[in-house]
């Protein structure tokens, strides 16, 4: 992994070894390689005129500086960026800019190289960061750290393939996301889970041998006994998304392990929350299994009772996901929770909605939309609303039970806001509720300036919203 060491010192008082990085005003793709003859080397690197720099191309801007020293082979890399140069970026503060610097040369040097026989360790492996000074600075620094390494972690287990990557590895996976730290794992088998009457997440995952899991992490920053009622992550975990019998066309069904990319980032976000030492209560809540085909998965037409007694029609063996965090969310009532965000790579309508550079977010809380549509502009994990109009509930009213989890006359049109929709349906009653559809930023783009695969969003405007919240 990536080093990041701040210091004091000016850049030109950084040892030889370190290549140095230093900005100009010409445009982004204006780079220059020099070796000087006392030894030292220098990279020129162009990022257009500093006052027009936005929280989101400096984002950009750090990440190419990865890539710029990947496609040059420095291995070590000191830079100097003064706080004070950037005016859009005032308001923001220096906390968020170094935190900012943090993130995303940690999120950029991230490679998924578990796979590779022949990979040699290549690439930027430790960065000076120069003229640090201050709490604020420092601070910054080290919250970036703990962010991008959680996010990182959330990668790793996304980009694991489904046949390493089970239910329980996911439940294994949380307990060494959380070493360390105050947060309590427990992982329920599905004898407990049957207990629970957890019927719509024993469907999903009935047609597999690969046990369906449901993991609890719980984090009593405030106190346990404190009234301070906890906020509670639910994310999707279906660790290999075949479509089950409604299967996947192919072209479709390859990267169906980061179906889990949603719980992995709760976890994510709930590791990194403890690890900032937040002094907040904050639950994570993984319904976990494989939607799998066999001659015991469940069938297009099936019934299946949830946990809150609700009756579901199986439209559709595809529309999974809903299902298992419909049982997830009847499961959280049991903390009376302050507000509940769920995170779910939940529907391929949300890219014919937004592309891939925001995920959904759908919620009848107008301070929950508003503060999540901001902290994803200030964090990065761009996020954008849908309606959740009361006109969509009758696309979902089943003819032979309470509720379908598809629209009964099989429109795709509105797809996310149906997903969304069912939802709604399992949310214990007058508690703020924010929906995040992440299909659309679950694989990565080229625009991002990430390894190919998944980009551990949301978990910055999770950890975001945590301390905020
Ligand atoms: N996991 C998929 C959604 C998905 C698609 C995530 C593409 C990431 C990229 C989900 O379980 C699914 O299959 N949804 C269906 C819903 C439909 C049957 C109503 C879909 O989007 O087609
Ligand atoms: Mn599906
Ligand atoms: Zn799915």
């Amino acid at each position: 992994m990536l080093k990041i060491t701040p210091t004091a010192k000016a850049l030109a008082d950084s040892p030889k070894k370190f290549t140095r990085l230093v900005i100009t005003e010409d445009p982004l793709s204006k780079h220059r390689f020099v070796e000087n003859t006392d030894g030292t080397t220098m990279y020129r690197m162009g990022i257009g005129k500093w006052k027009e720099v936005t929280p989101r191309t400096f984002r950009t801007i750090i990440r190419s500086i990865v890539q710029a020293a990947k496609s040059h082979e420095v291995e070590a890399l000191a830079l100097e960026l003064p706080f004070a140069h950037f005016p859009k970026l005032a308001s923001y503060g220096e906390a968020w800019f170094m935190s900012t610097i943090a993130e995303n040369l940690l999120l950029a040097s991230y490679e998924f190289t578990k796979y590779k026989t022949k990979h040699k360790e290549k690439g930027l492996k430790e960065v000076l960061i120069c003229g640090v000074t201050g709490k604020l600075a420092t601070a910054g620094l080290s919250r970036g750290t703990i962010i991008a390494t959680a996010m990182n972690e959330a990668r790793d287990v996304a980009n694991t393939p489904g046949c390493d990557l089970s239910p329980s590895a996911l439940g294994d996976a949380a307990k060494i996301f959380m070493k360390g730290t105050k947060v309590n794992v427990t992982v329920l088998k599905e004898t407990e889970i049957k207990k629970l009457k957890m019927g719509a997440l024993l469907a999903v995952g009935q047609g597999t041998k690969s046990e369906t899991r449901f993991i609890i992490a719980e984090y009593w920053g405030a106190g346990k006994t404190s009234k301070v009622k906890p906020i509670v992550l639910v994310g999707k975990g279906i660790t290999y998304d075949t479509g089950g019998l409604n299967v996947k066309p192919s072209g479709f069904m390859h990267d169906m392990h980061m179906d889990m990319s949603g719980g992995s980032a709760v976890l994510a976000a709930l590791a990194a929350a403890a690890k900032l030492g937040l002094k907040k209560n904050i639950i994570a809540l993984v319904p976990t299994a494989e939607n799998a085909i066999s001659d015991d998965a469940m069938r297009a037409g099936d019934i299946v009772t949830a946990m809150n007694g609700t009756t579901i029609e199986v439209l559709h063996t595809d529309a999974e996901g809903r299902m298992v965090l419909a049982d997830a969310l009847t499961y959280s009532e049991r903390y009376s929770p302050r507000a509940i965000i769920d995170v779910a790579t939940l529907t391929g309508a949300a890219l014919a909605a937004l592309g891939q550079h925001a995920s959904a977010v759908m919620t009848k809380n107008e301070d929950l939309q508003k503060t999540l549509c901001e902290l994803g502009e200030e964090s990065g994990d761009l996020v954008w609303p849908l309606p959740l109009w009361d006109e969509y509930k009758q696309h979902i009213k089943s003819h032979r039970a309470d509720i379908s989890n598809i629209a009964t006359n099989f429109s795709r049109y509105g797809g996310s806001i149906e997903g969304g929709t069912f939802l709604a349906h399992f949310v214990p009653k007058n508690v703020p509720w924010a929906h995040l559809d992440i299909a659309p930023r679950m694989d990565s783009i080229p625009s991002d300036k990430l390894a190919k695969g998944s980009t551990g969003e949301p978990v910055r405007l999770l950890v975001s919203f945590l301390e905020q919240y």
